[in-house]
């Protein structure tokens, strides 16, 4: 069929309308959602509706609008941040402690403002991490990191993830900049680490460092995951009088403002505004570490001025850090599912922030030394922004003279074997792998977890139990346990013993990527666990991959790939992937099977940022239609598939062998063409 011109415009107008209404509304439901704390329609149909969207923009991306909510979703990979320059400086703020500084401040302003009266703006201190947006035509352009406050990181597809920062305002301006803090509110902070300890992984220590380290990760997809929050407290443009009439646009142009801000009198004022938030501070969203006191009026910022870093016109009070004195009752040690050892100090319960604090963590043996705890010490506790109270110090007042120092063990707490500690790491180990009991329960109860196997009707006491009778040394003797077995356990009868047998029958469907997070190689969480698979596919080919065929891998680095491969290493562990496979564990993936021949015997190398794929979709799509992916630019390599930002040296090894260099289209079409 010949389609006539008049044809196509139609297509293409009737296609715009659709995008645009769909743009709307989603940025209707995005608000309401995220803004007001309204839910207008069923996280279903909105999935719906978006899906709809990035299949429209996918088919016509020149109808794309730049405001598009299919954004927050990411998918941008960044191989670096392009570095650019601040407008204005952003600088730091003086910081205090003590509300004699704070009257000193306010002597120092009504000193330089001769007799003026003023005003001071509060606002909580936000602990998160500066950035800063532009605005062009009321659509956001560019968003920045703080950096060393001359320049920073331009970081523009990580910002667009986030909910609450607007792809599109409403002021009358052309052009603006805004100030604010990216921040990880703190419930978010605690079911990621709580994801992460159920992972077996390393626990993040703070929701500041988690925010920072987030914004800077290079695919953007995996940043909106992180769901990451912001308030902006400051306007460059011209046009207003005070920081409150900016304020005020800021909330009227569509800008999330936190409303804790408070205008204030006298400096008297201000003292009741940083009583009234000590504690309720606690109930916010957000960390927050103190208050920032501006004074209002812009004319009188400008007549304050600067000092080398910070305005003369600010000051931030910090609220100092909740800590208390207790007796430090015994030092314990926590062996883990991989053998590392965690000290712990057991406490005299004693209140702090709200919550009786009995335990905090000491870390390692460094801390310990560096603290030089010794046995009935009282020591101090502090509850930061870190969820976990740590000991900071001891009370030496409170020493009596003939204590002993605490000295760490030398061997496992629970079988007894010398313990080690590599080269270069912090933590010590115990290396009996097979036989320490803690290790080999951990390994199960990780094994049986949600996100691996799902055998929630087998809790830690009955794998304690198994454990004890000698039934259960590894996860695939939880496949050959009898009713028989069990109905010899305290507590089980019929029911509970069939329900177990049935729950563990269950979980052979269980997929490859839960079993290979179930198998606990050291730093395979879930999402490390999917790009492995979607990437070898079945486990023999990812046994038998090579360091530097596992970098290769997106998101895979050298500590994993060097994990993977001395997993693989150890006999045990192979000998219990072959008892797993025997009883019909899932060791293949069956998503994205070959779809068809077309790419045979074609080599690729794929390079850059692509519109309508990320570079792993764009492998796969390679490999499941039977072309091969290959690292390297050579004279046999058949085609270099370029994408933007593809490095010039790449570009210049493929023209010099005369290689086939083609856009995303073409690939699209050479599929598309082979197909018909
Ligand atoms: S105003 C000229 N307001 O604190 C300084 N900063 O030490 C303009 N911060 O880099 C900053 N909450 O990251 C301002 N309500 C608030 C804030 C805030 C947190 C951070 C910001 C800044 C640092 C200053």
């Amino acid at each position: 069929m010949i389609v006539g011109k008049t044809d196509k415009y139609m297509e293409l107008a009737q296609a715009k309308q659709q995008i645009d209404k769909l743009s709307e509304e989603l940025h209707t439901y995005n608000y309401a959602y995220y803004m007001e704390d309204k839910s207008l329609i069923s996280d279903q149909t909105f999935d719906l509706l978006l899906k709809e969207l990035i299949d429209l923009e996918a088919q016509y991306p020149n109808l794309k609008r730049p405001d598009s909510p299919t954004q927050r979703v990411g998918g941008t990979i960044n191989k670096a941040f392009e570095t650019v320059q601040h407008s204005t400086r952003m600088l730091s703020l003086g910081n205090t402690y003590s509300e004699d500084d704070l009257l000193e401040f306010d002597a120092r302003v009504a000193k330089e403002l001769e007799g003026q009266s003023y005003e001071y703006f509060c606002e909580l201190k936000f602990d998160g991490v500066a950035i800063s947006l532009q605005y062009e035509n009321n659509i956001l352009v560019k968003a920045v990191t703080r950096g060393d406050g001359t320049k920073g990181d331009d970081i523009t597809d990580n910002a667009k993830t986030i909910q609450s920062i607007p792809l599109k305002i409403t002021s009358k301006l052309s052009k603006l900049e805004v100030r604010g803090e990216v921040f990880m509110p703190k419930v978010v902070f605690e079911t990621l680490n709580k994801e992460r300890e159920e992972a077996g992984d390393d626990l993040y220590a703070n929701a500041r460092n988690t925010a920072s380290g987030s914004l800077k990760m290079m695919d953007s997809a995996q940043v909106a995951k992180r769901k990451l929050d912001c308030y902006l407290y400051m306007l460059l443009a011209d046009g207003h009088k005070s920081h409150e009439e900016a304020i005020h646009n800021l909330e009227n142009w569509g800008f999330n403002v936190s409303p804790t801000y408070q205008k204030c009198n006298s400096i008297e004022e201000v003292l009741n505004y940083i009583h009234s938030w000590s504690e309720k501070r606690h109930e916010l969203p957000v960390e927050t570490d103190g208050i920032v006191i501006k004074v209002n009026n812009l004319d009188q910022q400008e007549l304050l001025g600067f000092t080398a870093k910070t305005p003369k016109w600010a000051i931030s009070y910090k609220y100092k850090s909740e800590n208390a004195s207790t007796k430090l009752n015994a030092v314990t040690y926590q062996v883990g599912r991989t053998g590392s050892i965690t000290p712990v100090a057991e406490l005299e319960p004693v209140l702090l922030a709200g919550t009786t604090v009995k335990r905090a963590s000491l870390h390692n043996a460094n801390e310990i030394e560096r603290l030089d705890l010794h046995e009935d010490d009282f020591v101090f506790v502090e509850k930061g922004g870190e969820i976990i109270p740590k000991v900071t110090g001891v009370d030496l007042s409170q020493r009596s003279g003939n204590s002993k120092v605490i000295t760490y063990i030398t061997h496992c707490p629970a079988c007894n074997t010398k313990l080690s500690r590599k080269e270069g790491e912090a933590s010590h180990y115990c290396p009996n792998i097979l036989s320490c009991p803690p290790q080999i329960t951990g390994r199960i109860e990780h094994f049986i977890h949600r996100n691996a196997m799902n055998i929630d009707s087998l809790g830690e006491r009955t794998i304690s139990l198994l454990f004890e009778k000698g039934w259960l040394n590894r996860p695939s003797d939880l496949f050959a346990l009898t009713k028989a077995q069990l109905l010899e356990l305290e507590g089980f009868k019929e029911l509970s013993a069939t329900n177990l047998l049935t729950g563990i029958e269950n979980s052979k469907q269980a997929p490859f990527e839960a079993v290979l997070f179930g198998l606990g190689i050291r730093y395979v969480g879930k999402t490390v666990a999917e790009k492995l698979i979607e990437h070898f596919r079945n486990i023999e080919a990812l046994m038998a991959a090579n360091f530097d065929e596992l970098i290769e891998v997106q998101e895979i680095g050298e500590r994993i790939a060097e994990s993977v491969i001395s997993y693989f290493s150890e006999e045990e562990n192979r000998e219990e992937i072959e008892r797993l496979k025997s009883a019909g564990l899932q060791f293949v993936t069956t998503a994205n099977e070959k779809q068809s021949n077309i790419l045979s015997d074609k080599t690729f190398v794929v390079s850059g940022v692509f519109m309508n794929f990320s570079r792993e979709e764009l492998k796969n799509t390679i490999k499941t239609n039977g072309g091969k992916v290959v690292s390297s630019i050579s004279k046999k390599l058949d085609y270099l598939i370029a994408g933007d930002k593809m490095g010039p040296s790449k570009k210049e090894k493929a023209e010099k062998l005369e290689v086939r260099i083609i856009s995303e289209e073409d690939f699209e079409s050479l599929l598309n063409n082979n197909n018909q």
